[in-house]
Parts: C-alpha cells; structure tokens; sequence
C-alpha cells in the first residue's frame, strides 16, 4: 500500500471540509499502529469481552457427505454480537477513545454492524447514531430491535434503493456536519483511504488466528479458504492469514442473487457488470451503468448487495492472488438448510460469515516447515 492506494485502486477522495478529520484519524492510526500496548489492549479485549479466540470447526458430516474436501469453518458467528463486525467496531472504540471523540455513527446493511457499533458506543460510553436503509429495516428487524435497546438512534434512509449505499452516502452527510465530535464507524474494509487499512488491520485476528489453528487441528496448510464478500472484512479477515502461503487458493464469493447473468445481482468481480469508477470516497470497481449512476443490486442476504467491493480485493484480485466466483440466493439457502441440517450450525444473524469464511483441507496440502504464528498482509 502506498499513500492509501492498493495497486491503482483506493485512495482518498474527499470532500475539502473533511480533510482536517482524515488527517487526525490517520494520525491515531498511525500512532496506534506503532504503539505495541495498543496492540495488546485490542487483542485483550478482543479476549475478555468478545470471547475470542473464536473456534474452527471440523463439519464432518458435511465434509463426509461432499467427500473429498475436508471442511473447517471459522467460527465468527461466535463472536459477541454475532459477526466478526465485532472485531472492526471495538478497535475503532478504542481509536476514537485516543481521539478524544464523544459520537459514533454507522451504516448498516444486515444490521450487524450496527448492532456491533451500538453495542461498543454502550460499552465506551459513547452517543450512537445507525443509518440503515429502509428496505434493510424491514429485512432485519430483530437487529433493529437490539440497536434501540442498546440505546442507539436507528435512522432509515429512503433514497435511492433503500438499502446499504444509501445508508453510506447519509453516514458521510452526518459527519461532515459533525466531524468535531463524531467519528464515522465504517463497516467494512472500503471507503476512502486509511478505512480500508484500518479495518483490514483489525480484522486481521481472524487470519492469524484461523492459521495457528488449522495448523494445530490438521497439521497442515489448507489447499482453499472460502470468504463470502459484501465489502470484503470478514474476507480480508482471514485471507491476511494465509496470503504469504501461495500454495493457498483464497476464494471470495460474491452474491450471485438470481444469477450473474440476470442483472439481479451483487457480483462485482465475479460478473461481467462492473467497471472501475470513483465512488463513496474510492477506487474500485463497482456495479454502474456507462454514466457512472450505480445499478440497483439484488441479494437475499442483506449486507452483500453492495455496488463496490474492497479496492485491497480488487488488487489482489487484479493480480491473480484472490479468486472471485458468485454464488446465487437459491444456492446459498440450500447450502445454509444442508449446514444447519448436518452441522447443527444455527443460523443467528452472523450466519453469512459462519457459512461463508470456511477453510477446506485437503490432503493434497503439505505441512510446511517453520510455521509459526505470523501476522501477514497489509494491516500492520
Ligand atoms: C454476518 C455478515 N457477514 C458478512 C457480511 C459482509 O460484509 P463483509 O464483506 O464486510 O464481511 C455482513 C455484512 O453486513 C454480515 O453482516
């Protein structure tokens, strides 16, 4: 990463009057990187208060069924609130506890993270406004329900298609009227430059714990890690694990909705449909039509018909590390029915991290020699 741009993707473009807030959030950043105690009051209360490490689970009722591939799965689903949201929303916590801001406010899509910043603004004593889009309110109501009894304000925003870039464009309104007091939760590893970085870095737990572990339960490296992708943290998440092991294949899977070919969808790197533009504050590539107006996208999962997609993916995409397949609404359910059926993995709110951020073993993988625990990619 240089000066925030991943390949020719990411960057920063910001309106002139938020300049002053990006340079202070990337100054606590920078510092809190290079302040090994904030490491390690994250990790403690990643420890403490989430319940982390989070397990990995040997489906082996699945992996019998599907014989051939050996199937783990990450569990986030584990974590406090439900997703690994939580691990992005408390290091923020402690970024804006640095800054010395007293408002947090969030976009949600599933609601997840917006549960997860409600719950954090509890904890740090913090005000918390959640601006989710009014499609997604009806979708995820029990989230809802939770936000408000964690004593959040949850906004539903009626522009546009009512759903998760909608709530983004009216987070980023807020703050700039706010920018003094509030600091803007972002959700996942988009956005203008250092969110991507910033969020890749916290959710890098998942990656350095999911490989000590795989390690330890079946001696070697996988051949596959699996990650469904809305913007791609829960993906970043475990792929900055793996991404110095290149005899690893890292697949992230988009949402396919009603097929990629049916312009129904959410698939960005695994369709055809997108092309690169400049939106939200960054580069990459999204779904839009020849104007540049975004497309209204499609997914039965709320929270992964996003129009962009993580400018790190989209790099590593670019260059061949992170394979990208889509997988539809219809397959997803089937796949979920058959994982609960086989598994007794029951599907709380988190359910498309814990079905999606898998790691298959095969023994085609050889155990390398020297392994140890390492932090690896570009968050820290
Ligand atoms: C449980 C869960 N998994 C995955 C995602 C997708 O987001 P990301 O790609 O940033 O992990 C969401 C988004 O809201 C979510 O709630």
């Amino acid at each position: 990463m240089k000066n925030g741009y991943y390949g020719e993707w990411g960057g920063a473009f910001i309106p002139e009057v938020l300049h002053e807030t990006f340079a202070q959030l990337n100054a606590a950043f920078e510092d809190a990187r290079r302040d090994p105690t904030f490491w390690e009051e994250y990790r403690a209360l990643m420890a403490n208060y989430s319940g982390r490490p989070t397990p990995l689970t040997y489906a082996d009722k699945l992996s019998d069924e599907l014989a051939g591939a050996r199937i783990f799965i990450k569990r986030e689903d584990l974590n406090h609130t439900g997703a690994h949201k939580a691990n992005n929303v408390m290091g923020q916590g402690l970024l804006v506890k640095r800054m010395g801001k007293t408002r947090v406010i969030a976009e949600t899509g599933a609601g997840q993270h917006g549960v997860a910043c409600a719950t954090m603004a509890a904890k740090f004593g913090f005000e918390c406004t959640i601006y989710m889009g009014e499609e997604d309110v009806e979708r995820q109501r029990p989230n809802v329900f939770w936000m408000e009894k964690l004593g959040a304000t949850v906004v539903p925003v009626t522009d546009g298609a009512r759903t998760l870039k909608d709530a983004i464009n009216e987070a980023f309104r807020d703050w700039v009227t706010n920018m003094d007091t509030t600091h803007y939760v972002l959700g996942t590893v988009c956005g203008p430059h250092p969110f991507p970085a910033l969020v890749a870095w916290f959710q890098s737990l998942i990656g350095i714990e999911a490989r000590q572990q795989i390690l330890e339960q079946f001696g070697r490296l996988p051949s596959r890690v699996y990650a469904c992708v809305g913007g791609g943290s829960n993906a970043m998440g475990i792929f900055q694990g793996f991404l110095d092991d290149t005899e690893v294949e890292l697949v992230g899977v988009e949402a396919g909705g009603l097929g990629v070919d049916s312009g129904r969808h959410a698939a960005r790197l695994a369709s055809h449909d997108a092309s690169p533009g400049v939106a939200q504050g960054y580069k990459t590539m999204f779904l839009q039509d020849d104007d540049g107006q975004m497309l209204d996208t499609h997914s039965v999962a709320a929270g992964l018909d996003y129009i962009g997609v993580s400018p790190i993916l989209t790099d590593l995409w670019q260059k061949g590390r992170v394979r990208f397949e889509a997988a539809t609404d219809a397959e997803v359910m089937a796949a979920l029915e058959r994982t609960m059926q086989r598994e007794g993995d029951h599907p709380g709110p988190g359910v498309g991290a814990r079905l999606c951020a898998g790691v298959q073993g095969s023994a085609a993988t050889q155990p390398r020699s020297g392994d140890h625990h390492q932090h690896v990619g570009p968050g820290r």
